[in-house]
C-alpha cells in the first residue's frame, strides 16, 4: 500500500465521519428508508471520489505520452498529434445538440409557467364576468363602481371622492380654477384623444382667468366670448364634440376610460395608470359612480 492509497483511505474516513457528525447533529432519523438512501448516497460519493482520484493521480506518474510529434515546440513544450478521444468528441457533440434542444424546443420556451397558468385563469375569469354582465343596469352598475371605488381609488380620491382635501382630484366639481388654468398654460398630451395634443397658451392673462373660472364653474351662466378659442375642439357646450376631445364640463364615461387607461400628470399631482387592471364593464361602472358623485 503505497503512500497515496493512505492518505486517500484518511480523507475517504474523514468524509464519512463528517457526513455522520452532521446527520447526528440535525438528529436526522435514520429509520426513514429515504434518510437511509441518502446517506448511504453520501458515503458511496466519498468512497467513489476518493477511489477514482487515487487512480488518476497514480495514472499521471506512471503514464508516458505516446504518438506523432507536431512539427512545433513552444519553448520546448511539444504537441502530439493525436485524435480527439471518441468519449470526449461525442460528449462535446452531444452537449451541442442539446444546447439547441434546449434553446429552440425544450425549456424555456415550452416550458410550464405559473405566471403563464395564472394570467390565462384571469383572463378566463374576467371573459366570464363580462359575459354576465354585459346588461347591468344601472343600480348592479352603480353598486360594482362604488366597491371598486372604495378598493382601487379611495385611497386617493377619498372615501366620498372629496379628493381628500386637495390631494387628489375632487370629483364634487369637473376641475378647480387651478387646474384647468395649469392646463390652459401647459397644454396637455397624456389621455390619447382622438383630436391629438391640447395645444399650451391657447388663452393668455385675464381670457385664461375669464375661462378658468367660468370652466371650473361648471360652465354655468353667460358664456365668456373669449370661450370660442376652446370651443373648436371641445363644443361650445364643452362636452367634447363627441368624444374626439375631453368633455370639461361633466365626468363622462368616455374622459373617464381614457383617464383610467393612461393616467394624467396635472397640477395636483399624478394619476396612476390602471391600463389592464380593469375590465370594461368595471370601467363603465366606475363612470357610473363617478358621475353620481355630482354635487
Ligand atoms: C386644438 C384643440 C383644443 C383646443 C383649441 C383646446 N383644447 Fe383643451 N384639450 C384638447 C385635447 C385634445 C385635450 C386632451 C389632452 C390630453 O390628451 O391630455 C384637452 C384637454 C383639456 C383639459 C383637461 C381635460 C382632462 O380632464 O384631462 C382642459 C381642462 C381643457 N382642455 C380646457 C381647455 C380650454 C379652457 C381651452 C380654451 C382656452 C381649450 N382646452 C382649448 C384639445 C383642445
Ligand atoms: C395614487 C393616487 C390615485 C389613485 C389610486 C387614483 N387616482 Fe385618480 N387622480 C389622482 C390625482 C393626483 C389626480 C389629479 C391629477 C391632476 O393633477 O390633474 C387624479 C385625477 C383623476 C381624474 C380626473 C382626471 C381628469 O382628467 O380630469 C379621474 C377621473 C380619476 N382620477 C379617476 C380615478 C379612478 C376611477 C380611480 C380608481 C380606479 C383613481 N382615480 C385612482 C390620484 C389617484
Amino acid at each position: 500500500m503505497n503512500s497515496l492509497m493512505i492518505k486517500g483511505l484518511i480523507f475517504a474516513a474523514v468524509l464519512i465521519g463528517a457526513t455522520f457528525a452532521v446527520v447526528k447533529s440535525m438528529h436526522i432519523d435514520l429509520s426513514d428508508p429515504i434518510n437511509m438512501i441518502t446517506l448511504i448516497g453520501a458515503v458511496a460519493i466519498a468512497v467513489l471520489t476518493v477511489g477514482v482520484s487515487i487512480k488518476y493521480i497514480n495514472q499521471m506518474k506512471t503514464d508516458k505520452a505516446t504518438g506523432e510529434l507536431a512539427d512545433e515546440s513552444w519553448d520546448g513544450i511539444g504537441e502530439y498529434k493525436n485524435e480527439l478521444p471518441s468519449g470526449w468528441a461525442f460528449s462535446f457533440l452531444g452537449t451541442m445538440i442539446w444546447a439547441m434542444w434546449y434553446w429552440i424546443a425544450g425549456y424555456p420556451v415550452n416550458a410550464f409557467s405559473q405566471i403563464g397558468q395564472y394570467n390565462e385563469e384571469v383572463l378566463a375569469y374576467n371573459a366570464k364576468f363580462e359575459e354576465i354582465h354585459k346588461n347591468a343596469d344601472a343600480a348592479t352598475l352603480q353598486e360594482m363602481g362604488e366597491s371598486i371605488f372604495l378598493v382601487q381609488c379611495a385611497p386617493c380620491h377619498g372615501e366620498t371622492g372629496d379628493g381628500l382635501s386637495g390631494k387628489a382630484q375632487d370629483f364634487s366639481s369637473r376641475e378647480s380654477k387651478e387646474q384647468v388654468l395649469a392646463i390652459i398654460k401647459n397644454g396637455s398630451d397624456q389621455l390619447k384623444y382622438p383630436m391629438g395634443a391640447m395645444p399650451a397658451g391657447m388663452a393668455q392673462g385675464a381670457d385664461a382667468e375669464e375661462i378658468a373660472a367660468y370652466v371650473a364653474g361648471g360652465m354655468k351662466g353667460e358664456q365668456p366670448a373669449s370661450f370660442g378659442v376652446c370651443a373648436g375642439c371641445h363644443g361650445a357646450d364643452g362636452k367634447g364634440n363627441g368624444g374626439t376631445a375631453p368633455n370639461i364640463a361633466e365626468y363622462d364615461q368616455t374622459l373617464i376610460e381614457h383617464v383610467l387607461e393612461n393616467g394624467r400628470k396635472g397640477a395636483i399631482g399624478t394619476m396612476p395608470s390602471f391600463k389592464g387592471r380593469l375590465t370594461p364593464v368595471q370601467k363603465k361602472a366606475l363612470a357610473t359612480y363617478l358621475s353620481s358623485l355630482k354635487s
